[in-house]
C-alpha cells in the first residue's frame, strides 16, 4: 500500500495548544534550551506577546513554539513572527515548518505581510530556511543585525558561544510573506 493521497499532518502525531499562564515554565525552558537568556532578555516572554504563541506538546513534553503576533506588537510594519523553536529531539521532521504553517492559517484575512528575522551562522543558511521557504516568504534585508560575543550582552548565556573563537558571530536576516487578500 502506498500513501499516495495521503493527508497525513506531522502534527497529528501532538497536541498543539495556544498559549495559557499554566505553559510559562514549558515556554520558558523550550526557550533556555534554544537560545540561552537572549530570549528572555529581548521580550520573548513579554506578557502582551504570550498568548500569540502556539505550543507542541508530546504528552507533557514541549517540542516546539511559535507565534505571529499582531503589527501594533510587532517591529515591522506588518505581522511577525515571534520567537520560534523546536527542541533538539524533535528537530527535522518539518514541525516548525507546519506548526508556522498553522499561525499563518489562523490570521485574519486582512492581506497584512507577515515579517520574520532569521536567526543565521555565518556562511549559512538562515535556521529556519525550510519552514520560511516552504511558507512563502522570501528575503528581504540580509545582516539585519549582527551579533557578536566580543560586543554584546545578549551573547552572555548564548547556548552556541564559542568564548575559544573571537570572531564569533551570528546574524538576523528579515524574511517577508506577502499575503493576497
Ligand atoms: C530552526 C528550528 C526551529 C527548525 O526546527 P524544525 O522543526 O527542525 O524545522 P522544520 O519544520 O523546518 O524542519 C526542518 C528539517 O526537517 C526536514 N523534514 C523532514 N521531514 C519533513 C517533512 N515531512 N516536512 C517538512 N520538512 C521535513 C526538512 O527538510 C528540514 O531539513 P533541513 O533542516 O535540512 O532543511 C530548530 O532547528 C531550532 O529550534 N533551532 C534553534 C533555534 C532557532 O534558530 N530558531 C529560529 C530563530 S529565528
Amino acid at each position: 500500500m502506498n500513501n499516495f493521497g495521503s493527508t497525513r499532518n506531522i502534527l497529528d502525531d501532538f497536541d498543539v495548544v495556544q498559549y495559557k499562564s499554566k505553559h510559562l515554565d514549558v515556554l520558558k525552558a523550550l526557550f533556555i534550551e534554544s537560545f540561552g537568556g537572549i530570549a528572555e532578555i529581548r521580550g520573548a516572554l513579554n506578557k502582551d506577546i504570550l498568548k500569540y504563541y502556539k505550543i507542541v506538546l508530546d504528552d507533557e513534553t514541549p517540542a516546539a513554539v511559535t507565534g505571529i503576533v499582531p503589527p501594533e506588537l510587532s517591529m515591522f510594519d506588518g505581522y511577525e513572527v515571534s520567537w520560534t523553536c523546536t527542541s533538539p529531539k524533535y528537530r527535522g521532521s518539518g514541525i516548525c515548518a507546519e506548526l508556522l504553517r498553522k499561525c499563518i492559517l489562523d490570521l485574519p484575512k486582512d492581506g497584512i505581510p507577515v515579517f520574520c528575522d532569521c536567526w543565521r551562522f555565518p556562511g549559512k543558511q538562515i535556521n529556519l530556511f525550510n519552514a520560511m521557504q516552504s511558507n512563502g516568504f522570501q528575503l528581504l534585508v540580509p545582516e539585519a543585525s549582527v551579533f557578536s560575543t566580543k560586543f554584546s550582552k545578549l551573547c552572555a548565556s548564548c547556548p552556541y558561544r564559542h568564548d575559544d573563537e573571537p570572531s564569533c558571530r551570528c546574524y538576523t536576516d528579515v524574511w517577508k510573506f506577502e499575503r493576497k487578500l
